[in-house]
């Protein structure tokens, strides 16, 4: 399929682009215009495929069917009303995703960072009704990513994401990630949550180790304190199990989710047990447009799509096939230093600083992957992705390497 028609003009969308957008981020110079399953479309009709799905968030692929159905048919009959008031998709959703998790209540919103906002709401609110005013410490780890609002971005224990911000909100210490010894002494009795993601994801696909796991959840029970798994990037089915932290047999108190909820239509969902949950009351919290008919709508046939299509046993396998043709690409190389990844989540670290003109290559090449700071390069493809995709991905990789090295 290629775009005959052409509709923008690469030229003039990035001219206005410039004058009129805040320059929040270097952007690649590609003006996408369309997307199917797979596949992209840039504005000169030029056909990508693509391994980064709006960084894991297109977990159908681009333009499913059934979801813009679902979407479309929602639109028509009711999009928002105002949580003053009851929404069957909400109540559904709910349900949906406390018995697809074994949670016990949900909160909607808009986003990532939205959910962690919650969750760090949610945590002090629960451990300063059950244990007094003191208990309002976060503990949060170098390499994470939560979000860019002030709490979240605190929490995100990056100093380059908190340049020009400061200062930071009071009350989060951060540790090493995986360094069970530096969390025990960090810990104090003013501490009320660990909160980190069971894959670290933005900064370069970096997994919690089981011994990590089950220490922090032995701590948090023994010291009464909470722990909050961030799922927005590695939940719903993008590490080969709905959830991460089912690798690991370990159940957190507070859980987040954004990213392939909707399966591209913002939404974002705080989880907590019955206990923790309950810990909001009228007042605490809300959101004007979280948890809207529209967003509902789009979560649950997103989830429908996804069990229909057994995406998560598909995340598992093609991830596995795409670790296998990663793992013989780097011992063709002497240039690779490590694989990374579980599910459609993976990474590959390079000994030089080669990513961002690697990433370009790729793009130039036809494939869209993510560079991440110098040396990482990270895929997160569409929970769709075939053995054939993958070969194609691997290949493209491989040639762009040669072709820069
Ligand atoms: C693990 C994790 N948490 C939170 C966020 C923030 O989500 P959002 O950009 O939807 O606010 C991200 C985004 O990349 C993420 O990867």
């Amino acid at each position: 399929m290629s775009v005959t028609e052409k509709k923008y003009d690469t030229r003039a969308v990035m001219e206005m682009d410039a004058a009129y957008m805040m320059h929040f981020v270097n952007r690649l110079p590609v003006v996408f215009v369309r997307g199917k399953g797979m596949q992209l479309w840039d504005a000169d009709g030029k056909e990508y495929l693509d391994f980064l799905a709006g960084i894991g968030v297109m977990g159908l692929g681009h333009s499913h069917l059934d979801l813009v159905a679902a979407i479309s048919a929602q639109a028509a009959e009711l999009m928002h009303v105002s949580n003053l008031f009851y929404m069957p998709q909400q109540a559904m959703l709910g349900k949906r995703l406390v018995e697809l998790s074994g949670m016990g209540k949900a909160f909607f919103c808009n986003s990532g960072a939205e959910a962690n906002e919650a969750a760090i709401k949610l945590a002090r609110k629960w451990s300063k009704d059950k244990y007094g005013p003191h208990k309002h410490e976060i503990i949060t780890f170098y390499g994470s990513f939560h979000g860019r609002t002030m709490a979240t971005v605190t929490a995100t224990a990056q100093p380059k994401y908190h340049e020009g911000f400061h200062p930071m909100l009071p009350g989060f210490k951060y540790v090493s990630f995986n360094d069970l010894a530096a969390i025990e002494a960090a810990v104090t009795d003013d501490t009320c949550a660990i909160m980190f993601e069971p894959v670290q994801g933005e900064s370069g696909v970096h997994l919690a180790t089981q011994e990590f796991m089950s220490g922090v959840r032995k701590l948090c029970n023994d010291r009464g304190i909470l722990l909050i798994l961030d799922e927005v990037q590695c939940g719903l089915g993008r590490t080969g199990k709905w959830f991460g932290y089912e690798h690991y047999g370990v159940k957190p108190d507070i859980m987040t989710l954004a990213k392939t909820l909707g399966g591209g239509f913002p939404i974002g969902a705080c989880l907590a047990t019955d206990d923790v949950g309950g810990a909001f009351v009228p007042g605490n919290h809300s959101s004007t447009f979280g948890g809207n008919a529209l967003g509902c709508a789009a979560a649950l046939a997103t989830l429908d799509i996804m069990e229909r299509e057994s995406l998560i046993r598909n995340s598992a396998e093609t991830g596995a096939y795409l670790k296998e043709r990663l793992l013989e690409l780097q011992s063709s190389r002497s240039d690779i230093c490590e694989v990374r990844g579980v599910g459609l989540m993976c990474a590959l670290e390079f000994t030089t600083e080669i990513a961002a003109d690697l990433g370009a290559e790729c793009l130039r090449r036809g494939l869209v992957v993510n560079p991440i700071g110098k040396n990482i390069l990270r895929m997160l493809p569409p929970l769709i992705c075939s053995r054939e995709d993958v070969d194609i991905a691997v290949g493209i990789i491989a040639e762009s390497i040669q072709g820069i090295s």
